[in-house]
């Protein structure tokens, strides 16, 4: 429970390339049905929801129990972190009771605080900054459809967010090609994006038929995410145009799949002949958090290798 050894994953970097390609392959066991050990049994993970959730709450949940392990829903109406508790307190009372805490939060500094003061390791189950398990579940889906990721052309049609920030911490990490479209104003972060460009062909243009070009894999999230509803008349102003339907997927290969972290709002930054239709691999995308999630508890938690 205090074991003072553990690692957290709070960024996509936070694992070398061999490593991701480990959880990778361990989650796709999983998913086959291959791997049915029980490393987290007899082990808790609390989570910390500031934010709403369906894909991260019963993945998790769900994906601990298949584990062996037992799960603890914490929101902030229940939690004494929701009136105020620090959360380096939090961090050091959780760590004598869990062997691991998956947060959900706005602030990344906040993420940073409680991994800093936990003894049991923490995992970002989505910030304002970034979404990593949900990137390391994309990445899986791209093998699961494509083969592989090396040599594929990803593009991201939509804001510079947690997600897209997240996607170039990937190309970072694994050295795919990325091309983001975002409307001016809405770039992704410009550290995460710099040190990203001196690894691997990443770049921000304005068009998204530009980004869709000869693309693999099509990809776009909400135009406002947890948190900014108070500015969505702006934003459906500044991303006009930003949407994903099928006339961009022209653009694309034949064979490109589409992708999108969910919820989804049809007929803003996707058309429902998208989501819809033949292309999408969406629910694949929503499964492939449970088998890539159960890898890095089984690595982060139960000392599983990969
Ligand atoms: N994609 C995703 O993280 O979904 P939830 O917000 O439902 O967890
Ligand atoms: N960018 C979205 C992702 C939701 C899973 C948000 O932060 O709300």
């Amino acid at each position: 429970m205090t074991a003072d050894n553990h690692r957290d994953f709070l960024a996509i970097p936070d694992y070398t390339k061999e490593e991701l390609l480990g959880l990778f392959n361990l989650a796709e066991r999983m998913r086959n049905g291959l791997y049915t050990d029980k490393p987290l049994a007899g082990k808790s993970l609390a989570m910390i929801f500031m934010k709403s959730s369906t894909r991260t709450r019963v993945s998790f949940e769900v994906g601990t129990w298949q584990l062996g392990g037992h799960a603890l829903f914490l929101s902030p109406r229940d939690v004494q972190l929701g009136r105020g508790e620090p959360v380096a307190d939090t961090a050091r009372v959780l760590s004598r009771y869990v062997d691991g805490i998956m947060i959900r939060t706005y602030a990344h500094a906040e993420v940073q605080e409680l991994a800093k003061y936990a003894t049991v390791s923490v995992i970002n189950g989505l910030t304002d900054l970034l979404h990593p398990c949900q990137i390391l579940a994309d990445v899986l889906t791209v093998r699961q459809h494509l083969g592989g990721i090396d040599g594929r052309k990803i593009a991201w049609i939509g804001d510079g967010n947690n997600m897209a920030n997240s996607w170039i911490n990937a190309a970072y990490r694994l050295g795919f090609d990325l091309t983001l479209a975002c409307p001016e104003g809405y770039d992704p972060d410009p550290a995460i994006l710099k040190r990203a460009q001196e690894h691997a062909n990443v770049r921000v243009v304005r068009d998204p038929m530009e980004a869709a070009d000869g693309a693999d894999v099509v990809n776009t999230d909400v135009w406002a995410s947890m948190g900014q509803e108070s500015e969505q008349a702006v934003r459906e102003k500044a991303f006009k145009g930003f949407i994903v339907d099928g006339a961009l997927m022209t653009r694309a290969k034949s064979s490109a799949i589409f992708l999108h972290c969910l919820p989804a709002h049809r007929g803003e930054e996707v058309a429902a002949e998208v989501i819809d239709g033949p292309q999408s691999r969406v629910w694949d995308e929503a499964e492939n958090r449970l088998h890539i999630q159960k890898a890095i508890m089984a690595n982060l938690i139960g000392g599983v290798a990969v």
